[in-house]
């Protein structure tokens, strides 16, 4: 154990076993552990849930209590931004594939928010998680660009034992959406069994997606792509290792998983 680190775990609050993984592994590596909550408003759409956001901020106070020693950090949006915030940092190209097509602007406030936490904490290292991989991915890039002075640490998504990916988001799904949602996840695994037995053609694959998920009534797919997990740039013919990543929608619900699978 590195004797006095700092590690950071930046959420949004609304706290599962995900984000308590990314905690758990960040007591391994220091001494001194922040947590910062804060629904991060920037991040968020015109029409996108940042209203509605589940917030409970005693709850997730309560379940950080078996860390302690812990710092939480929950900043409100006036704390964070004033009355005149004007500066941003963007990734470019990155922020815009995947995901950064349906949310314009979203990455570009995650890695402005993630910036400022960085220099309001100066952890040595910080905590993502696997489950957001563009996300994590975009803010290595940014570390790396900007010289910040933080190691990235990803960690493996945390998962419900049906396979659905656990995120703050699925306590909007009804009873129904919600026995429809591992399907996301079942897609996935098969998507990997099927490079793992030798197919090259993404087409395919997504074809075979497209046919499992078109099973469940509720979902409506909003993107399936087969893309280096480097540069996030789709893949012509598998080889090597790919990564399958989807986004979809359960009701209204929009959900994101992904996978990595590498070819024979
Ligand atoms: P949030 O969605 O609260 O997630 C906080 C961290 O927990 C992210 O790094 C995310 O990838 C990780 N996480 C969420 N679900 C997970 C799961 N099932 N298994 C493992 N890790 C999981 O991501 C954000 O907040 C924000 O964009 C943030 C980085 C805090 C910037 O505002």
């Amino acid at each position: 154990m590195a004797k006095r680190s700092v590690s950071l775990v930046p959420t949004m609050g609304a706290l599962h076993d995900g984000h308590l993984s990314l905690v758990s592994a960040a007591k391994k590596k220091s001494k001194i552990v922040v947590v910062s909550i804060f629904v991060n408003p920037i991040q968020f759409g015109p029409a996108e849930d940042y209203k509605r956001y589940p917030r409970d901020l005693k709850k997730d106070l309560q379940l950080l209590k078996a860390y302690e020693p812990i710092v939480v950090f929950s900043p409100d949006a006036k704390e964070m931004y004033g009355t005149d915030f004007r500066s941003f940092v963007e990734v470019s190209g990155l922020g815009e594939k995947l995901c950064g097509r349906s949310r314009p602007g979203h990455f570009r406030g995650v890695t402005t928010v993630v910036a400022k936490l960085f220099n309001i904490v100066k952890p040595d290292y910080a905590f993502f998680g696997e489950k957001d991989y563009q996300q994590q991915l975009i803010i290595k890039k940014m570390v790396k660009d900007l010289n910040f002075d933080t190691q990235i640490i990803t960690i493996p998504t945390v998962r419900e034992s049906d396979g659905l990916a656990k995120s703050s988001r699925n306590k909007y799904l009804s009873k129904d959406e919600r026995k429809s949602a591992p399907v996301l996840y079942r897609s996935l695994i098969e998507a990997k069994t099927m490079i793992q037995a030798g197919e090259k053609d993404p087409q395919k694959i997504i074809k075979e997606i497209k046919r499992l998920l078109s099973g469940e009534a509720p979902i409506e797919i909003e993107y399936i792509s087969i893309v280096d997990p480097e540069n996030l740039e789709d893949i012509k013919k598998i080889k090597g290792k790919v990564l399958i990543a989807l986004a979809a929608r359960v009701g209204k619900t929009r959900l994101i998983d992904n996978i990595t699978a590498s070819a024979k």
